[in-house]
């Protein structure tokens, strides 16, 4: 295929019709927290230095996805903001004019610095994680004392101008289900979307088990018990959180990617800080750009390589887990120090 066929209005599709739209783009496998569901080991395996992408070659690639029809870049990591200097490669993909929407996904801890910065770097929008607003809670989730530090980012993210912040809440059974209604009252005085995720299988979890999975269907009760009738709002969308209104007006919304996986319409795949691109958050194998990157290869051959692999990907790994009925954790723990591209800080959160 001619790559220089495939434009923004006709991106090019995979073998379910989904197009390549939304980029993941992981910049540190390292991390200031160790949240129970994601970083639970006392030890990881890190990727040798040498191999991370400079900025200019993860702008370069970005640019080459953008042509192919990427238009949503999300920075996520590890943790973003332990890369030093970020706002460069913000100002960097900021300036692409293909890049419609720029966003990320941080824990916030250092989020209070960083806001004003990235802003005027051209970030357009940040979601901050955030599970508990229990500070003894929140040392025992993540194995750091720093929700203060966090709920100053939240806040210094408005300050600086942000629009459309959210706010990801990862909902564990036994752990803080019983703040839902504290982290959604939490996000309304604060005019930010708060969405609620299940706890997913996914590599890393190596502590994951259905029965500290609480579901959709299980959120919404706890909800409408609350607050009264709970409507969906009707939109079309490929991302994974579905919104919801309260009878108030307000929006809220809930990521059931482990119970109703959104695998028919992902548009997304991720690239590593090593530059290895995933097809698929359970993906077990990626396909390596930072070596012919390294080695020369020319900008057609490099989107020949990621339109190639775009056409032919099947991937539906979380549909995939799902029929599988009964299930522990995807990825044994040998598995993931082997590869530590199969861990979910690694591969992007
Ligand atoms: P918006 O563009 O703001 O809607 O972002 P988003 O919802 O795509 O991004 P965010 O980083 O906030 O993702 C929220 C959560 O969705 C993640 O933390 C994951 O739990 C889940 N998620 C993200 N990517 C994938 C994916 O590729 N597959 C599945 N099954 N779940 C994902
Ligand atoms: N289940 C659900 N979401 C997870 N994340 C990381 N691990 C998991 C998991 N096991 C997501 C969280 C966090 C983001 C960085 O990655 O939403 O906010
Ligand atoms: Fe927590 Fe995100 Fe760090 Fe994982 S990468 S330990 S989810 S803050």
């Amino acid at each position: 295929m001619l790559t220089e066929y495939v434009t923004e209005q006709h991106p090019i599709t995979d073998t379910f019709s989904r197009p390549l739209r939304n980029l993941r783009v992981s910049v540190t496998d390292r991390c200031n927290l160790r949240c129970q569901y994601c970083m639970p080991e006392e030890e990881y395996v890190w990727l040798p230095r040498e191999d991370l992408l400079s900025f200019e070659e993860t702008s370069r690639l970005v640019e080459l996805f953008t042509e192919l029809g990427v238009d949503k870049v999300r920075l996520t990591g590890g943790e973003p903001l332990l890369r030093r200097d970020l706002p460069a490669l913000v100002n960097m993909l900021a300036r692409n004019p293909r890049v419609k929407d720029l966003a990320m996904t941080t824990n916030g801890v250092l989020l209070a610095e960083q806001a004003k910065p990235l802003y005027d770097a051209g970030l357009h929008r940040v979601t901050i994680s955030l599970d508990t607003l229990r500070p003894q809670r929140f040392r025992a989730l993540t194995r750091r004392d720093s929700l203060d530090k966090v709920l100053n980012g939240i806040k210094a993210a408005r300050e600086a101008g942000f629009e459309g912040v959210k706010i990801d809440a990862v909902i564990m059974r036994g752990v803080n289900e019983d703040e839902l209604i504290d982290l959604f009252e939490y996000g309304k005085r604060l005019g930010a979307e708060v969405r609620f995720i299940e706890y997913m299988d996914v590599g890393g979890a190596t502590k994951w088990s259905m029965d500290k999975v609480v579901s959709r269907a299980e959120m919404l009760d706890l909800l409408g018990r609350q607050y009264g009738r709970i409507e969906p709002v009707t939109e079309v969308s490929s991302a994974p959180a579905e919104r919801f209104v309260l009878p108030d007006g307000t929006v809220f919304g809930i990521i059931a990617s482990t119970t109703a996986p959104f695998c028919s319409s992902c548009d997304r795949s991720r690239l590593t800080a090593d530059g290895m691109w995933y097809l698929c958050l359970y993906a077990q194998e990626g396909i390596d750009l930072r070596t012919p990157l390294r080695l020369g290869a020319s900008r057609e051959e490099l989107k020949s390589a990621i339109v190639s692999r775009w056409t032919t990907r099947r991937d539906r790994g979380a549909e995939e887990r799902l029929q599988l009925g009964s299930r522990g954790v995807s990825v044994p723990i040998e598995g993931l120090k082997k590869d530590p591209h199969l861990e979910m800080h690694t591969k992007g959160g």
